[in-house]
């Protein structure tokens, strides 16, 4: 099999989603649509009576495309616009006012910026991304979307999240681990990124991916829970991170299944795929440290 470029792209993900793949592809190449999460801060609300995913508990509406966000008079953003699967960590964390939680890679920030709703400025949130320039993108969305007084709980680091256990163990009630991965929709839509592909690649993301994984489960608390989250097709970033973390781990996790409002369930988690719902892709998994 060639394992490089673009024949190498199709040979790799037809031998894995087989008769599917090819609604799948189109799936991926077509027009995205959108989740304008409302921000309470601006006060502002849709005219026409917003279509809504039910089970999604942010007040929000759905369209292909929105208009950019607009400042309202409050002085605020009036909405971020997202994949509707982007919302599904941010609801699996189950996050309370008080909860002190970590996104270990949160730039550009849009689901801390959710976590920051469910917060209401208690607790804590730290909001880590190892990149310097896509932190400055953190900074942004919280001062376009949010009054410094509600940002009190709210802090911004630059660590590496493969390492971060070196320096705290045993800290936070949940953690958000929303991995780099190998983004197939940005690499389909990309000529050069095709030509670029190579399998080796998803095995090396995996790696780093799992050394993240390995991490969280050292600094969230006995009994606090993980969300993993990618929004990789490849399931060597997915399904096969958590198996690796039974293989390396056992003992000091519980998995945690739970059913969301679209997408369908996988060996160890949930995905969510645009050839039946028109979000994504998005892979998460939950998991408890109880050890
Ligand atoms: C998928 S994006 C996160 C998207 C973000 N959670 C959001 O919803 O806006 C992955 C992020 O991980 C960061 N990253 C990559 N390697 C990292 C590492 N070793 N430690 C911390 N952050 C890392 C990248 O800079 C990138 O911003």
């Amino acid at each position: 099999m060639n394992e490089k470029g673009p024949e190498g792209f199709e040979a790799f993900y037809s031998s894995i989603f087989k008769e599917r793949w090819p609604r799948l592809k189109e799936a991926l190449l077509a027009q995205k649509k959108h989740v304008a999460v409302i921000n309470p801060f601006s006060k502002f609300h849709f005219k026409e009576t917003p279509v809504q995913i039910t089970g999604i508990s942010f007040e929000h509406s759905v369209g292909d495309l929105f208009p950019s966000p607009e400042k309202t008079e409050e002085g605020y953003l009036n909405y971020y616009p997202l994949d509707a699967a982007s919302i599904l960590p941010v609801e699996a964390l189950d996050l309370r006012p008080g909860d002190k939680v970590v996104d270990l890679c949160a730039a550009p920030g849009g689901k801390s910026f959710l976590c920051a709703l469910k917060l209401k400025n208690q607790g804590l949130l730290v909001s880590n991304d190892r990149s310097a320039a896509r932190r400055a993108r953190i900074h942004r969305i919280f001062d376009d979307y949010l009054p410094k007084s509600e940002q009190k709980n709210h802090t911004v680091t630059g660590h590496d999240a493969t390492k971060w256990s070196l320096y705290q163990k045993s800290i936070y009630d949940k953690v958000l681990l929303d991995a780099p991965c190998s983004s197939e929709r940005h690499v389909l839509e990309d000529s050069k990124e095709l030509s670029l592909w190579a399998q080796g690649r998803t095995k090396a993301i995996a790696i780093s991916q799992f050394a993240m994984l390995a991490s969280a489960l050292d600094i969230v608390k006995v009994g606090g829970t993980i969300v993993y989250s990618t929004c990789a097709l490849s399931p060597l970033e997915n399904d096969d991170i958590i198996k690796k973390l039974y293989q390396k781990r056992e003992g000091r996790f519980e998995l945690i299944r739970k059913e969301f409002p679209f997408g369908e369930p996988t060996e160890y988690g949930w995905q969510v795929l645009p050839d039946t719902t028109g979000w994504g892709p998005f892979y998460l998994a939950m998991v408890k440290r109880i050890k």
